[in-house]
């Protein structure tokens, strides 16, 4: 299977095992929102428990908030959103479908980089084991002429996106003759730039309306709750805000399932710290969210770190944690140096100072800000992409398993009786109800017990457990381990602590 393919069959089977909807999918659905079923709530809200635990929890001078979606809309003035959240956007003009002028270019890059690759591919074929891939991609002129063009067109694009020359940006587009991939022709209109925020009006009286935003990003709502956290919480510099929330953005370019979604989730917490100190905690908590990632163990190797070479103008550094996706690496959580750029804005724009007294300095000072900001959804994806696979079983067979972290899978522990009677569902529900009150269990009695094996296996269920008619006598179940399809008989009494040994949140915050 190749990658595509490999990428939409797990989009089918998220929908197949109620993890993930289309939104409003009765009425063909709604581009770039989605909707969580049954197994995907529970799958997200493990993660945000993961990340709330380490978080808030595990650190003494970190406090978690929910504020609400609504604000002020002067706060986006402030933060820079209302002018400079934008994305530049082309129409063709035959299609009148519109593109994000960045996008064509990036996509225009990826098809020359592609034709590299399929040079190499040959190359690997022509000569076999002799191969040297390094000098083959240093001398083949086929390879180094498309390099050349992909590094200018790279460099151009940079350099016109960076001086918001959007002339140079159509300019660009008609250069590299790239095409409408609806009409198949160049006929575009001038690049324009597209706020991303949604806005809405507030109040029912029309003098009295009031155009409100959907806010874009949670990171605001601490922000300007920071003196309320501080005074209340009787928090000392450095502390952090953490909140989970909503956000939402007009995204031009919604693709990739999850990853680029309207409305989405985020996980973030902003952490204040004495102006000069900024930089040790930018590397704390590079460092420290580095780790977090890493502790799921869905490979180190799929983790690495973006350093901005062009910072934002309220950064001073700004890393981006980027994860192997299906589609390949790319961002799934910031962290930004912000400076003391959103509490200086909101001092000035709402006339309120937002100074902390330093006991230990006696100064008051407007604190500089260290931002951790991940997707939630774009975790989930990760998590689901590197836990689905299609197994070739040793009898030929194959076999669809999530191997899900076992703190995230959505069940736990699947309750199976091996018939329908004799005693063995009595016994198999008492089971259930002494374990579902710390364990998330499915008891399932349809079917043969291999076919519910695979239900279980497609739905990342780390243990399953059968009640057969020897249990009745020895008190005893069959376990098998979702990964290895191993079992062993095990007394009822010891269940409990075989499975919470592994599904413990503990075990893995320890290892952060
Ligand atoms: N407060 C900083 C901030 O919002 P960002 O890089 O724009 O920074 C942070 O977003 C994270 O939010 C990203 O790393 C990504 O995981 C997630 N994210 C951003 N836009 C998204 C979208 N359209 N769909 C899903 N996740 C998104």
């Amino acid at each position: 299977m190749t990658q595509e393919e490999l990428f939409k069959s797990l989009i089918a089977h998220a929908k197949e095992y109620g993890f993930i909807f289309p939104s409003s999918e009765i009425y063909d659905g709604l581009s770039a929102v989605y909707d969580y079923g049954q197994l995907g709530a529970e799958l997200k809200n493990n993660i945000k428990k993961y990340w709330w635990d380490a978080m808030v929890r595990l650190n003494e001078n970190i406090v978690g908030i929910d504020s609400a979606i609504f604000m002020h809309p002067k706060i986006w003035e402030a933060s820079g959103h209302v002018n400079a959240f934008n994305d530049p956007l082309i129409d063709n003009k035959d299609s009148k479908k519109r593109y994000r002028a960045d996008v064509l270019l990036e996509d225009h890059i990826a098809k020359i980089e592609e034709k590299i690759e399929k040079e190499v591919e040959k190359g690997h074929k022509k000569f076999g084991e002799s191969f040297d891939e390094v000098q083959f991609r240093a001398t083949n002129p086929n390879i180094l002429r498309n390099r050349a063009k992909a590094d200018e067109v790279t460099a151009k694009m940079n350099e016109a996106l960076n001086a918001n020359d959007l002339e140079a940006v159509k300019q660009l587009i008609i250069d590299c003759e790239i095409v409408c991939p609806i009409s198949g022709t160049r006929n575009w209109t001038d690049v324009r730039q597209f706020n991303l925020m949604f806005s809405t009006q507030m109040g029912s009286v029309s003098e009295d309306t009031n155009i409100i935003y959907l806010r874009p990003e949670t990171a605001q709502g601490i922000f300007v709750n920071f003196l309320n956290v501080q005074k209340t919480g009787r928090m000392k510099i450095p502390f952090g805000i953490a909140q989970i929330g909503k956000a939402f953005r007009n995204e031009i370019v919604a693709r990739q399932f999850i990853f680029r979604m309207r409305e989405f989730e985020q996980m973030e917490m902003q952490f204040f710290v004495r102006p000069g100190e900024e930089m040790k905690w930018y590397e704390h908590w590079k460092a420290a969210r580095l780790r977090w990632h890493k502790a799921l163990g869905l490979g180190d190797e799929k983790y690495r770190f973006h350093n901005h070479e062009k910072l934002a103008h309220y950064a001073n550094a700004a890393a981006d944690i980027e994860f192997e996706f299906p589609f390949g690496f790319k961002e799934l959580e910031g962290i930004h140096s912000r400076t003391d750029f959103d509490l200086s804005q909101h001092q000035k724009f709402s006339g309120r100072k937002l100074q902390y007294f330093d006991p230990e300095t006696n100064e008051s000072y407007v604190p500089y800000v260290i931002e951790t900001s991940i997707g939630l959804d774009r975790t989930f994806l990760a998590v689901y992409s590197s836990a689905y696979c299609v197994e070739k079983l040793e009898d030929g067979e194959e076999r669809v398993v999530l191997k899900l972290p076992a703190i995230l899978a959505p069940v736990k522990l699947a309750v199976l009786p091996l018939v329908k009677k004799d005693g063995l569902p009595e016994m198999a529900r008492e089971i259930m109800n002494d374990l579902k009150y710390e364990i998330n269990c499915q008891y399932d009695e349809k079917d043969s017990i291999g076919k519910r094996y695979r239900r279980q296996d497609a739905i990342g269920t780390p243990f399953c457990i059968t009640i057969d008619h020897q249990s009745l006598e020895d008190k005893c179940v069959t376990i098998r381990y979702r990964d290895s399809m191993e079992q062993e008989r095990v007394p009822v009494e010891k269940l409990r602590s075989i499975i919470e040994e592994k599904i413990s949140f503990r075990k893995v915050l320890e290892n952060i």
